[in-house]
């Protein structure tokens, strides 16, 4: 079972953090959903913070038994569960893996398709990197220009203190095995669009690195599939938008939760 804190009562909703950060990416939606009648559980994913690595060879899949595993544990058979970015990649895993699990599905920041071999190449280089310098520190001046939009740098710093901070907390294994694991996964667009459950998708404007084009290509293939599908755009926000523009986030989804938690006969 993974490291998680739940907050409230109510349809279970279940967050999947980005990387190389842990749960603490979720700290500003904790309240205000548990607040707004939702069971708000946030896991460390294996490796991060304070759940414990991965046994097993790197594999977004084994990310996604974990998080089932710790769903078993708390109770929860069917939630609906949201990830920022590599957490949006495990989501992807759950519905390959454990479509009956998933009630809705928010995908934030994330994209469906695959890697272009240079970022594949670029993936494996950083693991290496980050295995041999043995600290998370090494990545944080190179990450923290994709993470952040523009508007968080220029007049946000202690969100930029905070990441930083984050990133350094973390274990060089769990970084490398992250990595590694993001490097091999499927394109995951067709998975998305056999769900048919309700979706909302999320982009920071100011995103590099998921950019509205690839928040377009996931609501497409849902769209495909028939699922009711929502886009929101998160203004003034970068990659980590749960952290640089918390308030919209926390709109967003609570606009969009109760609509999902009716669709889908979650109780
Ligand atoms: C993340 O924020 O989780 C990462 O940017 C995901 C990735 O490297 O693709």
């Amino acid at each position: 079972m993974l490291h998680y804190i739940e907050t409230g009562t109510g349809p279970a909703v279940v967050l999947l953090h980005a990387f190389p950060v842990d749960s603490a990416l979720w700290a500003s939606q904790r309240r205000p959903l548990g607040t707004a009648g939702f069971r708000v559980i946030t896991p460390d994913l294996p490796g991060f913070g304070g759940s414990p690595l991965s046994p097993l060879a790197p594999s977004l899949d084994v990310m996604a038994d974990e998080v089932v595993a710790t769903m078993d544990g708390l109770g929860v058979e069917r939630a609906i569960v949201g990830g920022l970015s590599m957490g949006g990649y495990v989501v992807m895993a759950m519905l390959r893996r454990h479509p009956d699990r998933m009630a809705g599905i928010v995908l934030a920041d994330t994209k469906g398709g695959l890697d272009p071999a240079p970022a594949i190449a670029n993936r494996l280089a950083m693991a290496d990197a980050v295995q041999a310098a043995g600290r998370a520190q090494v990545i944080a001046d190179a990450m923290i220009p994709n993470l952040l939009g523009t508007t968080t740098r220029a007049e946000r710093g202690e969100v930029e203190t905070a990441v930083r901070r984050w990133i350094g907390a973390q274990r060089a294994g769990a970084i490398a095995w992250a990595q590694r694991a993001m490097a091999v996964r499927p394109d995951s667009l067709p998975d998305i669009a056999a769900f048919g459950g309700p979706v909302l998708v999320l982009y920071g404007d100011e995103d590099v690195l998921s950019p509205a084009s690839e928040a377009a290509l996931m609501a497409e293939a849902a769209r495909s599939g028939g699922s009711p599908t929502q886009v929101v755009e998160i203004p003034r926000s970068g990659h980590l938008t749960a952290v640089e523009n918390p308030d919209a986030v926390v709109h967003a989804l609570s606009s969009w939760l109760p609509g999902a938690v009716g669709h889908s006969g979650l109780a």
